[in-house]
């Protein structure tokens, strides 16, 4: 067992649960996550080098990165992120100082919470806080994107490193992803509770037709910017202006802006009704949401399907849908608090029938992005 009180500093960051606003981050609309108590955590000190020194609570071995070559490690099995995050953090002009860092991530790889925004997000606060440096977080989540888009190859919208970085215990925010303006909604839900249920399917966004996807969003918006000139981005186009404009797109351009539209849309209305403690109505907005996913931007896939529709067959459940970039991951549901061990059993042993083997329910808890903590 490590001695952890060696190191100077404990710092994490969170993984996180997108509640309702999916594929609008890289179209500039609004989107509502939330982070998680589930979280990568660096304990780091500094060590009078000019290197950086990673392990891992759950990997043997170490690794070690040149201040000076940071951008030399993109091909490394493990320790690219960490190193990735480093050298964008460099490169904006921070000052990075030789340090020992142990990592350990207690948010599920592959389960589309996250994981890789939580290390990106919290190897950067902890340079910089071993460096001396305040820093801002939206600039830490910024440039954890742009090593997650260089050192991961997904071209990613900046939703899951602001959650991380931003997040706040508690707080649905409601991040506006063209202006990265935030307001926070405090996320009561009375007598129900949040559900997360990871299908076991492994999600990997390079692998998967993210990139794709956020191309052909694109490709709608060159069009559509045409008619509409005063809209920067696509989550900009009003549904009028959609309705008169769509037939200029290609049928299947078509379907993954009218997702966008829409969901852009249904973000409103979850606000109203979270702020209005209506959780039932919040339940039909996810539930729509899934089902946009699933016929229009077909990023769902079928164990998620299998997932959500057997949430949604329990009498106790207000709405069920796919959390995160898709392909796989884990699936949000919202459940009556006094029936959540009921649900859960009853989730897991429908999905086990249908798929022939075993989904998995995460406790956790909404909690702060990034936390400082000094240990000596
Ligand atoms: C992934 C990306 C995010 C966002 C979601 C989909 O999590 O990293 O930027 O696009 O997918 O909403």
């Amino acid at each position: 067992m490590t001695d952890l009180k060696k190191y100077a500093y404990k710092v994490s960051a969170a993984g996180r649960v997108n509640i309702i606003g999916e594929h609008i981050d890289y179209c500039g609309g609004k989107v509502m996550p939330a982070a998680l108590s589930l979280k990568n955590t660096v304990y780091v000190r500094p060590n009078g080098t000019d290197k950086i020194n990673l392990s891992w609570t759950t990997l043997p071995g170490s690794v070690s990165f040149d201040i000076a070559s940071l951008g030399s490690y993109r091909d490394m099995p493990y320790g690219k992120y960490q190193a990735g995050s480093a050298f964008l953090w460099q490169r904006a002009g921070h000052k990075i100082v030789g340090c020992d860092m142990l990592q350990d991530c207690t948010v599920p790889f592959g389960s589309g919470l996250s994981s890789s925004a939580a290390i990106e997000v919290s190897t950067i606060a902890a340079l910089a806080t071993v460096a001396g440096e305040p820093f801002d977080r939206a600039e830490v989540a910024l440039t954890a994107q742009a090593a997650e888009r260089e050192y991961a190859g997904v071209n990613c919208g900046i939703m899951d490193q602001y959650a991380s970085a931003c997040g706040k215990k508690g707080m649905a925010m409601l991040l506006d992803c063209k202006t990265l303006e935030c307001e926070y909604i405090p996320f009561e839900l009375g007598g129900w509770s949040l559900v997360i249920t990871d299908c076991k399917k492994p999600h990997n966004l390079v692998e998967s037709k993210y990139n794709e996807r956020r191309a052909e969003t694109e490709e709608a918006f060159a069009v559509l910017k045409e008619h509409v000139p005063s809209a920067a981005c696509l989550a900009d186009i009003t549904p009028g202006q959609f309705a008169r404009f769509s037939r200029l797109l290609p049928a299947v351009i078509k379907k993954r802006a009218a997702h966008v539209i829409n969901e852009c849309e249904r973000v409103k209305l979850a606000e109203a009704a979270l702020r209005a403690g209506n959780i039932e109505a919040l339940g039909k907005l996810l539930n729509a949401s899934h089902d946009s996913l699933r016929d229009l931007y077909e990023t769902t896939g079928s164990e998620p399907d299998v997932l959500a529709d057997a949430a949604r067959s329990h009498p106790a459940c207000a709405g069920s849908r796919l959390t995160g970039g898709g392909f796989g991951g884990c699936t949000i549901s919202l459940v009556r608090s006094e029936c959540e061990e009921q649900f859960k059993n009853y989730l897991l042993k429908a999905y086990r029938e249908k798929v022939g083997y075993d989904a998995v329910c995460y406790s956790a808890d909404i909690s702060d992005g990034i936390i400082v903590e000094k240990i000596n």
